[in-house]
């Protein structure tokens, strides 16, 4: 699937996502090396940093977000409406033509 990705410089990159992989979104920006590494996906993916937290820019159907991911945003700087934590979400045949926004870092 395809995958719109606008990194922190503001570059909008069209990624290949696998959906066969148990991938989720803040561990295909780091396989395409789309934020330095260190400021993305500090956690490990436990819903805990916020460093992968991205805007949503179109309807795509989501999965919704479950307890930690709330409690995490609610604590996050630069949270919008549309924001998600890349690492709460797996990729999965309903996400393309996706397109997100990297939240500034911090
Ligand atoms: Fe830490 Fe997603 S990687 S909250």
């Amino acid at each position: 699937i395809t995958i719109k990705i606008t990194d922190r410089e503001g570059t909008t990159h069209e990624v290949q996502a696998p959906t066969d992989m148990a991938m989720n979104l803040m561990e295909l920006c780091k396989a395409y090396e789309l934020a330095p590494e260190g400021t993305i996906g500090v956690c490990g993916g436990m819903a805990m940093c916020a460093s992968c937290q991205c805007y949503v820019l179109n309807d795509v159907d989501l999965p919704e977000k479950g307890g930690e991911e709330e409690a995490m945003l609610s604590e996050a700087f630069h949270v919008q409406p549309n924001s998600r934590l890349g690492c709460q979400i797996q990729i999965t045949p309903e996400l393309d033509g996706l397109a997100i926004a990297l939240a500034p870092e911090y």
